[in-house]
This record gives C-alpha cells, structure tokens and sequence, in this order.
C-alpha cells in the first residue's frame, strides 16, 4: 500500500475518516457550535476562562492559518451518522515545544463515548505514519483527569520529571502545575504492530 504523501506548508487540510468520524478542516458552519463549546465552563474548565464568539471565531482562524504554515495542526471532528460538529483534536505547535502537541476539546454530550480516543488515535497514525515526526507529546494541567486518561489510552507515557509549570500563566495561578506525555514513533509503531 501505498503512503499518501505529507502535505506541505500551504496545501489542502487533509482528511481523516476512523470508525465513526471524520476529520476535516473547520469551515464556517463550525464557528457556531465551537463558540458554544468554548463558552461552557464545564470544557474550559481547565484553561484560564472561556472564550467569547469573536475570541473563538479568533481560534478557528488561527486554527486555519496554522495549517496553511506548518503543515499539520487541528482537525474539525463531525460525527459521521448524523453530520453534528463534536469539536477538535490534532497536532499543534506550541511555542515552548519542539515536538508537536496532541490536543482534544470536545462539546459536553460527545464526552463519555470514547470519541477522543477514536480521533486522537487517528491524528497520531497521521502524525507519525504520514507526517514521520519522530516525537509527539500532549501537555495539560495536572488536574485534567479525563485528557490524561486519554494520552495514556493513546499510549503516551509521563516521566514525572518532565512535568513544568505552564509558562504563561503566573506563578501561583492553580493551573499552572502541567504534566507533559509523550511518545517516539519507534513507540508507536511497535503498538501498532502488536
Ligand atoms: C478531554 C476530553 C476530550 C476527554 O473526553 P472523554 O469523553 O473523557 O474521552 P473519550 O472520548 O476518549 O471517552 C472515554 C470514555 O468513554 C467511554 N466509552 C464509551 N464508549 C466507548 C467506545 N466505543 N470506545 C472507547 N471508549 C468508550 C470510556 O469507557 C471512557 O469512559 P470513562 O471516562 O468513564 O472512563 C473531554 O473531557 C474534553 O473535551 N474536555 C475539555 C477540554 C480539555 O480539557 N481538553 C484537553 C486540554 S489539554
């Protein structure tokens, strides 16, 4: 079989199609729904506030840009049976970071169904099958039980000593402690395998 090719700083999002999603490029009808669930507490629950519409539809563009630049980055994840947008997931670049960032935000009813799991399963192939990086990591605060709990699904594992306070945020400020998971590729392939 044969790979299909790593898209370059600039070409088309690509797309990914698992079990029971699919992963796409955010479009417009998505803003909607994003900003619904970048306002709901209970998601932001472990970031500094929510996001109002225009500082969402500000993400989504970014989102978009970050793409065009690097060549990977956050895929809209819509459920296939009935077409409803359930948030994102994908690789990011963080600043303070060499190695991408595996990330996942979804809308409260989507939580529970092993969603995250499917999708960040997805971008990971994607990021090291297609993309070849040789590292991915995923970062969050040390409290966020239920996205640690989908790293460790994914197969990342944290060494204690790699967790960091979380540089733009005040020393002091209760989200600051950050734990940081990783996986090599050679890693990854040998689950992929077993
Ligand atoms: C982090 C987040 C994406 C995790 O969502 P989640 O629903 O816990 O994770 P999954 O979608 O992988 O679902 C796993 C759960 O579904 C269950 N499940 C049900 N059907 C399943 C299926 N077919 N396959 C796998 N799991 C299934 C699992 O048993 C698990 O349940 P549990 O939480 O009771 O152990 C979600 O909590 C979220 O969006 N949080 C807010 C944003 C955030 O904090 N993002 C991370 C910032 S770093």
């Amino acid at each position: 079989m044969t790979e299909p090719a790593a898209p370059r700083a600039g070409e088309a999002i690509p797309e990914l199609v698992t079990d029971r999603l699919l992963l796409r490029g955010f479009r417009d009808a998505d803003r909607e729904p994003f900003a619904a669930l970048n306002a709901d507490p209970a998601v932001m629950e472990h970031f500094p506030a929510t996001l109002t519409r225009a500082d969402s539809d500000a993400l989504v563009d970014r989102i978009l840009d970050r793409w065009s630049g690097d060549g990977h980055g956050l895929w809209a994840v819509e459920r296939t049976a009935d077409g409803v947008f359930l948030g994102f997931t994908g690789l990011a670049r963080l600043a303070f970071l060499p190695q991408p960032e595996i990330g996942w935000r979804f809308t409260r009813f989507a939580w529970g169904q092993g969603y995250a799991t499917e999708a960040a399963r997805a971008a990971l192939a994607w990021g090291f099958g297609v993309r070849r990086f040789d590292e991915i990591v995923s970062v969050t605060t040390v409290g966020n039980r239920r996205s640690r709990a989908v790293m460790e699904r994914i197969g990342l594992t944290r060494d204690p000593a790699d967790d960091f306070p979380h540089p733009n945020l005040p020393e002091g400020h209760p989200l600051r402690p950050h734990v940081l998971y990783r996986i090599r590729r050679e890693a990854w392939e040998g689950q992929a395998t077993a």
